[in-house]
């Protein structure tokens, strides 16, 4: 019998007002349900936003640090059940179990990280002025926030938007992708369970359409943190801002990997199929471009389909698996019509370009990792993200053409460059639109204690984890103390 799971609102988990549910499918085998989950409506949303309010208070005046030991205590219970919690998200999500054991481990880290942000949460003093005078800033919490959560991360996403909202102060509404919410729930269970008290966190599953626009609608709602397509980012960030809320937005990414004549060719052909390929391209940071010198093209072109030959597509969870299914049948279209549109625009297909067949594979949303060569710098499939294992090399003349194709997007998150050369590595850092900049490391990742966040359309410009995540959760409050 398939569980179904519930709300949590106030500390109480309950079914949806609607008394409808929906399935949380595996996108390897579509037999496989994992799980049904409430479709909530718009007055539960209410009730969630309510119960954050009356918890408020209580949380407010709960000190910094007691609130980061309380991450503290997740973290190590995300860690006793880490093997459970990474096989839940390679039954929903579809990575391999490897990457949802990285992925789930980094959860760990973030809520490791956090947790010690309670102990510092530091405002400034400042000279003034006038004789006898303190003059000082402290963080307050914003309040209610709204956190909407994507499917691709659905441990590590929820877990770097919920450490440092809760850390400083607020209370929370996530709601997670319906894709993918077993993974989110199990955090949320995590919390509860090291003693996070009632109506802190709220969990609300349902559709984007109900449950992340009246997230987005309600002014006790004082802060959105989405991270998702740009499309749905764009429009939320309108309805936040345009009620004088404040929200911030992860969208998506073009990312480039430039190889130049001196690169180390094994390095950046292992990081151009890793960046494409792992998480089946699935990521906002995946490389989708490498923009490879015409000296070197063909030696690269030759090594990466020799990479990508071997690549074994599958289950996620047998082991010997790389690269597993795309979320749903949707998604996997979306990457089929890419795949055709590049090669109306003239690209070459030099391998993939299918949906996987046979009986390991009918059942779930599978496609052939495709690497596609000659591509212009000006074709869809160069422009437009795809959220697939799709990599387009595109030959450039020198480092200047380079640096051209590789600016010439919307997109600006995530960047690299392979090089032996000191200054073009600099001059690349210096003139790259992207908010994450790599030299001969792969356009993925991303370490806790830094900020992470795109420039141009991949991002409103706020960035998450490091110290600065706690900017967006806060607000200042500048204190003048005569004496
Ligand atoms: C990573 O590359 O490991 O949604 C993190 C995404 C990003 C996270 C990428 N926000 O794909």
């Amino acid at each position: 019998m398939t569980e179904t799971f519930l709300n949590l609102i106030g500390g109480k988990w309950v079914a949806a007002s609607s008394g409808g549910t929906f399935a949380d499918i595996n996108p390897a085998n579509t037999d496989d349900v994992v799980a049904h989950f409430q479709s909530s409506s718009v007055d539960d949303v209410k009730a969630a936003v309510a119960a954050a309010q009356d918890a408020r208070a209580a949380w407010r005046a709960t000190s910094a640090p007691k609130r980061g030991e309380i991450l503290a205590r997740t973290a190590r219970i995300i860690e006793r059940d880490l093997d459970r919690i990474a096989e839940g998200l390679t039954r929903e999500e579809g990575k391999t179990l490897v990457e949802a054991k990285g992925e789930t481990a980094r959860a760990v880290q973030i809520f490791d990280y956090f947790a010690g942000e309670g102990r510092r949460l530091c405002g400034e003093t400042t000279p003034s002025e006038f004789g006898r005078t303190l003059l000082y800033t402290v963080r307050e919490p914003l309040g209610v926030v709204g956190l909407i959560t994507p499917w691709n991360f659905p441990v590590a996403i929820p877990a770097w938007k919920l450490a440092p909202a809760l850390v400083s102060g607020n209370t929370v509404i996530l709601k997670p992708a319906s894709a993918a919410p077993f993974t989110a729930m199990n955090i949320v269970l995590a919390l509860e369970e090291a003693g996070l008290p009632p109506g802190v966190v709220n969990f609300v599953t349902g559709r984007g359409s109900v449950v992340g626009r009246e997230l987005g609608a309600n002014p006790a709602v004082k802060g959105i943190s989405f991270t998702g397509s740009d499309t749905v980012g764009c429009s939320l960030y309108g309805q936040v801002t345009g009620r004088g809320g404040k929200a911030q937005c992860e969208m998506g990414g073009k990312n480039p990997v430039i190889v130049l004549e001196d690169a180390d060719l094994d390095k950046a052909v292992n990081l151009c199929i890793n960046g494409a390929m792992w998480s089946t391209g699935q990521k906002c940071t995946a490389t989708s471009r490498a923009i490879v010198h015409e000296s070197v093209v063909e030696e690269f072109t030759k090594r990466v389909l020799e990479g990508v030959a071997a690549i074994r597509v599958g289950n996620g969870l047998d082991e010997d698996t790389q690269v597993g299914p795309s979320i749903d049948k949707a998604q996997l279209d979306i990457v089929l019509e890419y795949i055709e549109i590049g090669k109306q625009e003239g690209a070459k297909l030099l391998t993939g370009g299918n949906r996987l067949a046979g009986p390991e594979y009918d059942k779930g949303f599978f496609v052939e990792p495709t690497v596609f060569g000659d591509v212009k710098a000006d074709m869809r499939i160069a422009q437009e993200e795809i959220f697939g294992p799709v990599l387009a090399i595109i030959p450039v003349a020198d480092f200047e053409e380079a640096m051209s194709v590789a600016n010439e997007v919307r997109f600006g998150l995530s960047a690299a460059i392979c090089t032996q050369n000191l200054s073009r590595a600099m001059e690349f850092v210096d003139r790259i639109e992207a908010g994450l900049v790599h030299v001969n490391s792969p356009t993925v990742g991303a370490e806790v204690q830094v900020p992470f966040g795109g420039m141009k359309d991949s991002s409103t410009g706020t960035r998450e984890q490091g110290r600065v995540a706690v900017d967006f959760y806060t607000e200042i409050k500048t204190v003048y103390l005569e004496y």
